[in-house]
């Protein structure tokens, strides 16, 4: 793998500051180009820096373009491990197929993030709850206004040090149900990580910060009757003691984390269902007492408890407003298998050597 160094590196984030979200990025980033006739090519890594583009390049009008969300961690023998990049990728290509962008090698994408860790591993934060955060993304780049499949990409990797995505922590988030608006409909996007189905939250999500809630709780845009996710965490309810996550309609994405927890959960023993759950049986299960927890999956968010859903007014408090037994449970595991301090049986950490 080719690598371009830079001469002057960047101060990096002081010991025990505070990392927040995407706020801090790394020296160096992963790129390869696609052309028309001669598919991906020049893959390197070079300094990240900004990059000097012509406005009238496809990505910034007509939104073609796909990213993917991933974290490295740094294991107790001081290696790194990536958890399930191989998901990821395979994801990232079927985004790419849903949105007429050519699929791109994965073992290239594999090898350009391993060298680039390798690289950048000092840039990996230690503290508890931190992880460097993995951003593919490839965008359209031809340079034309017509609306129409670019005939030019370009997929680049950058890496960003975070620590917990919502400023309060593991602390459990206030969510506000979203019945007007739609992030996504049948036949759309929903299912694909580009980068309209984002834009299209926007609305909703500043709409639900200005009311003082952390995130809008999305549904499905026919009937605005069944629960769908929260834009950047798949969402899961405990009632009556069993687990149920909305099923994969089309319109929600495929969460990495969301299959690793029903992996644990159906190993573990629990009832486990996804299904199709309407919002009404999610605020009579809390009216009755029989909703014990609720909780979103991510790779930022990684397994975030709700202690509020707001739904037509009516304030509905899960679990006292705290973070419950089986949400503590996944959060131990997952994170557990992620830092290497528990067993990884499924073979979800790889190894960056
Ligand atoms: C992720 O969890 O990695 C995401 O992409 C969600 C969000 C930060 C956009």
């Amino acid at each position: 793998m080719e690598i371009i160094k830079r001469d002057v590196l960047k101060e990096k984030p002081k010991e025990g500051e505070a990392l927040g979200f995407g706020r801090y990025f790394t020296d160096y980033m992963f790129t390869m180009k696609y052309t028309k006739g001669k598919g991906w090519h020049d893959a390197k890594i070079e300094p990240n820096v900004p990059q000097p583009f012509d406005l009238a390049t496809s990505v910034l009008h007509y939104a073609q373009g796909i990213f993917e969300g991933m974290k490295a961690f740094i294991q107790p023998d001081g290696s790194i491990a990536v958890f399930r990049p191989y998901e990821n990728w395979a994801r990232m290509n079927r985004s790419a197929d849903r949105m007429c962008i050519p699929r791109f090698p994965e073992e290239v994408a594999e090898e350009g993030l391993e060298a680039l860790l390798k690289l950048e591993k000092d840039w990996i934060p230690t503290a508890p709850g931190t992880a460097l955060y993995i951003r593919p993304t490839i965008v359209a780049t031809k340079v034309a206004l017509g609306v129409h499949a670019s005939t030019e990409y370009l997929f680049f990797i950058i890496l960003s040090p975070v620590g917990s995505y919502y400023a309060h922590g593991l602390e459990p988030v206030k969510l506000i149900v979203e019945d007007f608006y739609s992030r996504s409909s049948l036949g759309g996007t929903g299912e694909a990580k580009c980068l309209g189905n984002y834009a299209a939250s926007i609305k909703a999500g500043e709409i639900a910060e200005e009311k003082g809630f952390d995130q809008a709780l999305w549904l499905d845009s026919a009937e605005k009757k069944y629960v769908e996710e929260v834009g950047s965490m798949n969402m899961f309810f405990v009632i009556g003691g069993e687990v149920v996550t909305p099923a994969l309609t089309g319109s929600i994405l495929p969460g990495i984390t969301r299959k690793s927890c029903l992996q644990i959960l159906r190993e573990k023993g629990y009832a486990v269902a996804e299904r199709r759950i309407s919002i009404d049986e999610v605020a009579e299960a809390a009216k009755s007492g029989a909703l014990s927890e609720a909780f979103g999956t991510g790779t930022a968010a990684v397994i975030s408890p709700v202690g509020l859903i707001r739904y037509k007014d009516v304030d509905y408090t899960v679990n006292g407003g705290k973070m419950g037994e089986i949400t503590r449970m996944l959060y131990d595991t997952i994170t557990g298998i992620q830092y290497g301090k528990l067993p990884d049986p499924h073979g979800w950490r790889k190894a960056v050597n």
